[in-house]
Formats: C-alpha cells, sequence, structure tokens
C-alpha cells in the first residue's frame, strides 16, 4: 500500500465524509507550484480556494511565522498583544472602514456582521427609528457555513439538511433592481451582497444593482454589507472589489475621498494571513457604536501569529507590487480565454477581475472532465456552479504560468469539447 492508499484508507473510516477529495498527497510548495509526495509539482491556479495569495513557501510568511512563534502564539482576547491593531490600521487605511474585528475564518467572520447589523438595528429601534430585522442576500451567494452564513447563502442544498434555517432571510434576483426594490422595505437590517460572487459563478453586480442597494440601504439606516471574503484583499487588483464600483462624479483619489461604493459593514478572510486561518469583519464608527465589551468574541481571532502574518502579507503585496501585477497577469490571463473561445464555442463566458477569473462552458460534464484533465497534466483548478471552471491562482502569476494553462485548456478542448457541447447559441464574450 502506498503511503497514498493508507492515508485514504484510515480517512474513510475515521473522518466524517465531508469532502471528496482527490487522490493527491501534497508535501509542499514553492511559489506558484504544490509538490506531491512523489516529488511532482503541480501549477497551482486555486491556490487552495483563494487563500495562498503569496503562493507557496514566500520567505515573508516563512520568517514571519519563524519569528512570531518563537516570541507568542497565543494570548486570548483577555490581553494585549502587538499584531490586533497594526493590522486593523492597515485594513481600515484600506476600506475605508473605521474599526476591525478579528475572527478566524471566513464564516465566522460573517456572523459577526450579521450579528452587527441586528445588533445595529436594535440600537436604531431604541433610539426611535423604524427599522426591521430582516436580510436581503442574493440568489446564488455564498457566504459560509455555519448557521446564519448558511442562512444567507442561497443555494438549497447547503440549507435543506439542516432546516430549520435561521429566519428572516429573502433572497433578491441577482443583478435585479427591480426585485430589490419589490423586496426592500423599513423591515429591512441590511442587504448583503459579494461585489462579485465567487462560489456563485464569479459573477459581478453591475454597477446599477450595486448603486441601488447602497441607495436603498441608506434610505432607511439599513447597513450595506459586502461579502468580501473571496474577492478581497487584493485578488481582483484592488484591496477590495467593491472598489471597483465608482460613485458618478465622486473622485477616484483616495486622498481626497472615499471614490467608491462604501459599504457600512464588510468582511475577510482567506488570504488575509496567507494560510493562516483569521478572518476579519470592517465596519464604519457609526455602526461599531453598537458593540460593548462581552457581546461577542472568539477565543482564537486574531491571534499574536495569524495577526503578524497578515501585517507581512500586506506589507508584501505592496512592496512587490502585487495589485498592479494581479490586474496585469488577470487580464493577460482573460484576454487569453477570450482568444481560445474564439476558437473553442465550448467556452460560453469568459469574466472576472484581476486574478479572480471564469470561463463558463455549455456543459457541466465537460466542465467537470476539464478538472480532472487539468489535474492530470498538472494544473489545479476547480469547477463551481456546474458549468464555471474557476481561477484563482496566487498574485505571484506570471504571464508564463497562463501560457501553460491556456495550452492544456486547449489541448482538452480540441480533444474533448465535440463529445460534450450543446448545440450553438447564446455565446457571449464579457
Ligand atoms: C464569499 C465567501 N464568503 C464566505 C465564505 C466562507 O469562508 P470559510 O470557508 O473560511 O468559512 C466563503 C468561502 O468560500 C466565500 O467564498
Amino acid at each position: 500500500m502506498t503511503k497514498l492508499e493508507q492515508i485514504r484508507a484510515a480517512e474513510a473510516r475515521l473522518l466524517l465524509t465531508t469532502y471528496d477529495r482527490s487522490p493527491i498527497l501534497f508535501v509542499g510548495g514553492e511559489g506558484v507550484y504544490i509538490i506531491d509526495e512523489k516529488g511532482d509539482r503541480y501549477l497551482d491556479l486555486l491556490s487552495g480556494i483563494g487563500v495562498n495569495a503569496l503562493g507557496y513557501n514566500h520567505p515573508a510568511i516563512v520568517e514571519t511565522i519563524a519569528r512570531q512563534s518563537r516570541a507568542l502564539i497565543h494570548t486570548s482576547n483577555l490581553y494585549y498583544h502587538e499584531g490586533q491593531a497594526e493590522l486593523a490600521m492597515r485594513l481600515t487605511e484600506r476600506t475605508g472602514l473605521d474599526r476591525a474585528f478579528f475572527a478566524n475564518t471566513g464564516t465566522e467572520a460573517w456572523e459577526g456582521a450579521l450579528k452587527l447589523a441586528r445588533a445595529y438595528a436594535g440600537l436604531r429601534r431604541s433610539e426611535g427609528a423604524k427599522i426591521g430585522t430582516k436580510f436581503l442576500a442574493l440568489e446564488q451567494s455564498f457566504h459560509g457555513r455555519t448557521f446564519g452564513s448558511m442562512s444567507t447563502t442561497y443555494k438549497e442544498k447547503y440549507r435543506e439538511p439542516f432546516a430549520p434555517v435561521v429566519p428572516g432571510v429573502e433572497f433578491v434576483r441577482f443583478n435585479d433592481v427591480s426585485d430589490l426594490r419589490a423586496k426592500f422595505s423599513a423591515d429591512v437590517c441590511a442587504i448583503l451582497v459579494e461585489a462579485i460572487q465567487g462560489e456563485g459563478g464569479v459573477r459581478p453586480l453591475t454597477q446599477e444593482f450595486f448603486a441601488e442597494a447602497r441607495a436603498l440601504s441608506s434610505s432607511t439606516g439599513a447597513l450595506l454589507i459586502v461579502d468580501e471574503i473571496q474577492a478581497g484583499m487584493g485578488r481582483t487588483g484592488k484591496w477590495c472589489a467593491y472598489q471597483h464600483y465608482g460613485i458618478p462624479g465622486a473622485p477616484t483619489d483616495r486622498s481626497s475621498s472615499v471614490g467608491w461604493i462604501q459599504p457600512d459593514v464588510t468582511t475577510f478572510a482567506k488570504p488575509l494571513a496567507g494560510g493562516l486561518p483569521l478572518g476579519a469583519v470592517m465596519c464604519t464608527e457609526e455602526v461599531a457604536r453598537v458593540m460593548h465589551a462581552g457581546m461577542h468574541g472568539t477565543t482564537f481571532g486574531g491571534g499574536p501569529l495569524a495577526c503578524a502574518v497578515g501585517i507581512a502579507v500586506i506589507d508584501t503585496i505592496v512592496k512587490e507590487g502585487l495589485l498592479a501585477h494581479a490586474t496585469e497577469v488577470g487580464n493577460y490571463f482573460m484576454e487569453s480565454l477570450r482568444s481560445l473561445a474564439r476558437k473553442h464555442e465550448t467556452i460560453v463566458d469568459v469574466r472576472g477581475k484581476g486574478l479572480m477569473i471564469a470561463a463558463e462552458l455549455d456543459s457541466a460534464d465537460l466542465a467537470k472532465l476539464t478538472v480532472a484533465e487539468m489535474l492530470k497534466r498538472h494544473i489545479l483548478i476547480n469547477c463551481t456552479s456546474d458549468t464555471v471552471l474557476r481561477f484563482l491562482p496566487p498574485y505571484i502569476l506570471e504571464r508564463s504560468h497562463v501560457d501553460t494553462a491556456i495550452a492544456a485548456l486547449d489541448e482538452i478542448f480540441a480533444e474533448h469539447a465535440a463529445a460534450y457541447s450543446a448545440p450553438a447559441g447564446g455565446k457571449h464574450h464579457g
């Protein structure tokens, strides 16, 4: 029995069967490559589902972990350590928001955002405002697996086995402004969006929908909460995906004023600490006034080790110019996919921002096969929303890696697309 076979047998016996893993045993990584136990290198275009922003074994992360783990790993939130305010300062400077709460994961950050919204609405009611407790979330949204997050996540398959879910959530059709207007009222305490939906298939909000969500929420004092767990922290070429959405007529120079549609609350996780678990909820000073000591908390969240690495990740993104790099290589990646789409009809849409990219196929079976065929060629991608090939590579990706991936896709579609493709129609390259 190989080591992989032994581990598979042990996991089959010992773990809850929540994951359908590919049969590879990874033991190391370097740059954009992850390495299996045989020493084979895989080009990682998924980066641990959008986590390993600086790739593998980046000296800034490795050295920070070594230094900080020798100094202090955990304190609890009963005492001070050096990292939280330092990291919060970097995040407030980059989000247009005023305060942070540190959690461990995406779903925990999102729970914090939902709790802030309900508590803030309660505070406003106590001050005489007419505001309810309802959440408006979007169809195809994904916010995580704990109860609140799951209840605001659209797909039935995530919620149905655990019913009853948290009440008070209504779903709005994606990018449908009239549906948003029809469902919005003084009962709503928050509108919940991803500026670019991740699991939902890398789908950006329209400027019109996002602006209307901001306008409606501001009209009653409801909150606009933007989930940046997948799209945030530089992946799209800006610190937050919502910063791609300008306010008509507003200055775009951050030093003079916030020039983008500004949420009241946002959440980060995934790449925040370069592979260590860390999440954050960010909010305005106005919203923050609802919190008082003891109202919310976590044992591990914002520990010294994760915060030190979070600081190193942000500083490295700045030092290495990775926002501009993600934009440049991401544009090249999308242009290359669009060229491929002209050759292979099976690609019906290419979309994304920076290094959050999707190629939608006209066949779910072909999408599944493509992921498997890429894996055979030692390239990691995944498939979301059945037909969408998703690319979330590390920000250090180079054009040559894109060329490798495109050549592999070209070969796979040339060999297999004809057998799967639906009749032509509805092709559009966004
Ligand atoms: C937009 C978004 N929100 C929340 C989550 C949940 O994050 P986590 O898996 O860290 O709980 C995810 C994870 O994929 C996500 O993409």
